[in-house]
């Protein structure tokens, strides 16, 4: 399918199938609960393929992810976890730890080779680095959620963890920093397991009125 972005259509409309609007956001859910099934290293390489094409500041790209995976691995990042999201993250198909590149400016002459001198200047500055890395990262894991989401799989993204005892455990000596952690996997056809439901009820969103000015 190809979108005609040239053709004068009603403004108010997207030019992409509603089907596509609602799998990503209307009819998209945050999932706790999931069926059995393999999520693949093949599968999360694809979804990167797209989603690093979201912009970036200066085209940083701080966004770094690690795929936890192995028994070990998962019961290490579990002891991290907040109580709420231990038993969900334990049964996940996959979980990602999603991270923010301190040294995010090391990669500045291949990302951005016109800002001559910036990886130079991000060197003296970390503080800085961390609020852009962090910023940018955050910006990323949204479209890693949306990127998801368009793949077909379903998201339980958490803040709920002790950080610096996950950086200090799974990060060490590396400039990554965790800021969010999210079950990957594809919900269950019925809303059953963990004694939970797959979704919570789901709930409302601002209106436009709430949320937007024009000055
Ligand atoms: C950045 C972020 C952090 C979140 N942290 C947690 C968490 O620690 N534990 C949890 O159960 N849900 C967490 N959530 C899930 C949100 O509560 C959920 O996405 C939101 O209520 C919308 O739910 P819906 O997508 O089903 O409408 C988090 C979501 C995001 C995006």
């Amino acid at each position: 399918m190809s979108i005609d972005t040239t053709t004068p259509t009603d403004p108010t409309e997207l030019r992409v199938p509603k089907e596509v609007a609602d799998l990503v956001f209307r009819a998209a859910r945050t999932v706790n609960t999931f069926a059995d099934g393999e999520v693949t290293d093949e599968q999360i390489r694809a979804v990167w393929d797209v989603v690093r094409w979201g912009p970036t500041a200066m085209n940083s790209l701080p966004l770094r992810l690690l795929l936890v995976r192995s028994p070990e691995a998962r019961e290490r990042l579990v002891a991290h976890m907040a109580d709420g999201n231990k038993a969900k993250t334990l049964r996940a198909p996959l979980s990602i730890v999603v991270a923010a590149d301190l040294d995010f400016h090391e990669q500045l002459p291949r990302l951005a080779p016109h800002m001559s001198g910036a990886r130079e200047n991000f060197a003296a500055a970390e503080p800085v680095r961390e609020r852009m890395s962090r910023d940018n990262a955050f910006l990323q894991a949204g479209y890693l959620i949306v990127g998801l989401r368009a793949a077909g799989l379903h998201v339980g993204p958490m803040t709920g963890f002790d950080a610096p005892g996950l950086d200090a455990d799974l990060f060490a000596g590396t400039p990554w920093r965790s800021i969010m952690v999210a079950n990957v996997g594809t919900a269950p056809a019925e809303h059953e397991g963990l004694g939970m439901p797959a979704s919570h009820p789901r709930q409302g969103r601002l209106d436009f009125e709430d949320v937007a000015r024009t000055i």
